[in-house]
């Protein structure tokens, strides 16, 4: 719901559990007042306080009123250069070379549904669902004018940001920063936290105090990247999973990132994220616009799994597009781990053969089917089959597998180029590389320029008669390296700083219409794993493989780290062989499934070499998954311990929204000699039903489960895996 208060220029979003206000306050100037549990409303101005601090300026039409500074008060979209010295959200250079912009409000107006954005990701919802409110901001001396848009769906607890700027002046500007989100906090002490790691360790949880100054995460990569993720969360020091104050800030883009939270002289805090400054300078001709990506917003007060749950339900119902919504989705088997590039017509056929009689129910083709491919320094870009390795094309290996009943699907790298390939030799300027300069290679590749128009044209051409292949259900969209070397020849010298947004873009556009052309297609986002795992990915790929590390262990903390704010019907996940491939580790197939099962679930081993009992294991699996399914894919996620705490074991839990079932999975950690018992503590259950466990005899009310916990029998061997089925009698 949005309040429009004009007598006292206070505009109030509330969602079920939030509130969030601004004012217009003094000399137009835009404050943020509140963002935090619901409360009724009003003007909550009276919260702000106003003082003389040195060396804090105050705008020109204070006149010697020295109380009202920029500096000082919570801005609702901070710029820079006019005596706000924070982190600013928006810079721009002006045609006299000046920095300076002073943002003062022109006007506002809210309406039914929510807001779209052409050619960028963003959740999506109809007026019985959401509100918009639009709020005009104004640089007079230069003509530029800032759009804020606000999403609220208030159901979600969501608030969603957006940000149009305007060229309304008569000279072109140079934008160095538009931020998609700026949130101000009066002084509280709030703890940051960032999801970090690397290739093949996606997305751990780092939580520190703010303190005075700086602190966030970023990308400069080009991509979401490995290394850090546009998903931060700000809480009160004593939260945690279930209590506690919580805000959680998502970025609605794939491309190079920042979020910085500071920490003022004051202990003012304020968050600002968006597009990374660092690779940004878009210049504006006079009446262009800029859209800066959404970012989604959820405050919840009672703690970070109930803010993980906001996000899990509105990216399930107003961000996924998936096609198979609705359906259950098919256990893949995927040939990179059972075969890498050694495979032919015959190899394959066998492997899709043993998976058919385990139960698996789409076969996917991973890299080394087209063109030269058959080591990863070649091939890319080359989009036909290789008919020497599959003699009758994809269309007589499609025909194969539907024969066995399963659906087939493959895998492609279409932003990337070989340098080894057809498509290098004809088109080598293609690639991004600056005059007179070698490339940087990664993974021996290089980078389309998906800036260019002509570009996206070919990889769609080339693509076409792939996906075409009648039989074609799923597709996995790969990205094996960061940009280097970002310069585009389609732009002139003062545009290049556009070139990674416009990279973005291009991937955006190409995605888009893939999607459009081939609406029955399931595309899973990868990026060498977990490397552009984000919210705008998930906008065109439903769902993303979640990082290059199968190990079942170490996959306990990339789904744990994941799942603060991204549901588990998103989460690429497959039980591999062992020795692990990464880390060389060995735990039973039954642990193995256990994880991989609260994720999109399938296989990525050589089912064929599976002895009786794992393929026994493996049926039981996949039954078992097919079995839960609604409630492990949708179902309410509870992270019951975390797997970075020395603990008797890593718990997660999924409850049906009735409450009525759950699932509770448990992985123990290394084997301790007479170890003490140990516990779990089901959470989400309904304290007044009674549940039975694993369909056994007895049973147990749900507040004892809850309080007192229901005890695991003592375990011999490391990494045991244990789920607890519970039904409410
Ligand atoms: C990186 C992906 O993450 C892997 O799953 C696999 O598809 C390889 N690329 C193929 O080259």
């Amino acid at each position: 719901m949005i309040q429009l208060d004009w007598n006292n220029q206070v505009f109030t979003l509330h969602t079920r559990a939030s509130t969030y206000q601004m004012k217009v306050g003094d000399y137009g100037v835009l404050l943020h007042t509140y963002y935090g549990p619901r409360l009724r409303g009003g003007d909550l101005s009276y919260l702000l306080q106003y003082a003389d601090r040195g060396f804090s300026p105050n705008p020109a039409e204070a006149g010697h009123n020295r109380v009202f500074s920029l500096d000082t008060l919570p801005q609702e979209y901070a710029a820079s250069g006019a005596g706000d010295y924070r982190l600013p959200a928006i810079q721009a250079e002006l045609a006299d070379g000046s920095q300076i912009v002073d943002l003062r409000f022109a006007g506002a107006e809210a309406r039914r549904g929510k807001y779209a954005l052409p050619g960028l990701p963003a959740f999506f919802a109809g007026e019985a669902e959401a509100d918009t409110l639009s709020v005009r901001l104004e640089d007079a001396a230069s003509g530029l004018r800032v759009e804020l848009l606000y999403g609220v769906l208030e159901e979600y607890d969501l608030i969603t940001r957006a940000v149009r700027v305007v060229n309304g002046g008569s000279a072109p500007l140079r934008l160095g920063q538009a931020a998609s989100l700026c949130l101000d906090f009066l002084p509280a002490k709030l703890d940051l936290i960032t999801f970090d790691g690397r290739h093949a360790m996606e997305r751990c949880p780092a939580r520190a105090p703010l303190r005075p100054g700086v602190q966030g995460a970023g990308s400069v990569r080009g991509m979401s990247s490995h290394q850090h993720n546009p998903f931060v969360a700000l809480c009160e020091p004593g939260a945690d999973e279930d209590r506690g104050l919580c805000y959680g800030a998502l970025l609605l883009y794939s491309g190079s990132f920042q979020a910085e939270a500071e920490r003022d002289q004051f202990d003012n805090s304020r968050l600002v994220m968006g597009i990374h400054p660092r690779s940004f300078c878009w210049t504006l001709e006079p009446g262009e616009e800029f859209t800066a990506p959404e970012a989604a917003l959820v405050c919840s007060p009672d703690g970070l799994g109930a803010m993980s749950r906001r996000y899990h339900r509105a990216i399930r119902d107003h961000l996924l597009r998936d096609p198979w919504k609705g359906e259950r989705k098919p256990v893949l088997l995927n040939s990179w781990e059972a075969a890498y590039f050694n495979f032919n017509a015959g190899t394959l056929a066998e492997l899709a053969r043993s998976a058919a009689e385990l139960g698996v129910e789409l076969f996917v083709m991973d890299d080394g089917w087209f063109g030269s491919r058959d080591n990863d320094r070649q091939g890319l870009g080359d989009w036909w089959v290789n008919e020497e390795k599959l003699p009758g094309g994809l269309e007589r290996l499609t025909a194969q597998v539907q024969a066995l009943g399963m659906k087939f699907g493959i895998w492609v790298e279409p932003e990337m180029v070989s340098e080894d390939s057809a498509l290098y030799r004809a088109h080598s300027d293609w690639a991004l590389a600056a005059p007179n300069r070698a490339p940087a290679r990664g993974r021996s590749q290089l980078v389309l320029d998906i800036s260019r128009r002509e570009v996206r044209e070919h990889i769609l051409s080339a693509l076409r008669p792939v996906l075409s292949c009648p039989g074609l259900s799923y597709v996995k969209w790969d990205m094996n390296r960061g940009l280097t070397d970002v310069w585009s020849a389609a732009l002139s010298p003062q545009r290049q700083g556009e070139v990674c947004h416009r990279y973005v873009l291009g991937l955006y556009e190409l995605l888009e219409r893939v999607r459009q052309e081939f609406p029955h297609l399931l595309i899973e986002g990868c990026a060498g794993g977990g490397g552009r795992f984000d919210a705008g990915m998930l906008y065109y790929t439903p769902q993303i493989w979640c990082s290059d590390n199968t190990d079942a262990i170490d996959r306990l903390r990339i789904q744990y780290g994941t799942s603060f704010c991204y549901p588990v019907c998103a989460m690429g996940a497959h039980v591999s062989a062992v020795p692990n491939e990464q880390t060389g580790r060995s735990v039973s197939l039954e642990t193995r499934g256990v994880v991989a099962m609260s994720g999109t679930f399938g296989y990525e081993m050589d089912v064929g070499r599976c002895g009786p009992e794992e393929r026994e294991e493996i049926r039981r699996q996949i039954r078992l998954f097919q079995k839960y399914y609604d409630l492990i894919q949708t179902g309410d996620y509870y992270r019951l311990t975390s797997p970075f705490e020395e603990g008797p074991f890593t718990g997660w839990q999924q409850v049906s929204a009735d409450r009525r079932r759950a699932l509770v999975s448990l992985v123990t950690g290394p084997a301790r000699a007479n170890a003490p018992f140990a516990a779990v503590r089901p959470k989400g259950l309904d304290p007044d039903a009674m549940y039975r466990v694993n369909g056994g005899e007895a049973v147990y009310p749900g507040d004892a489960l809850m309080r007192a916990g229901y005890p695991l029998p003592p375990q011999m061997g490391d990494y045991r895996a244990f789920q607890l089925y519970l039904e409410a009698e």
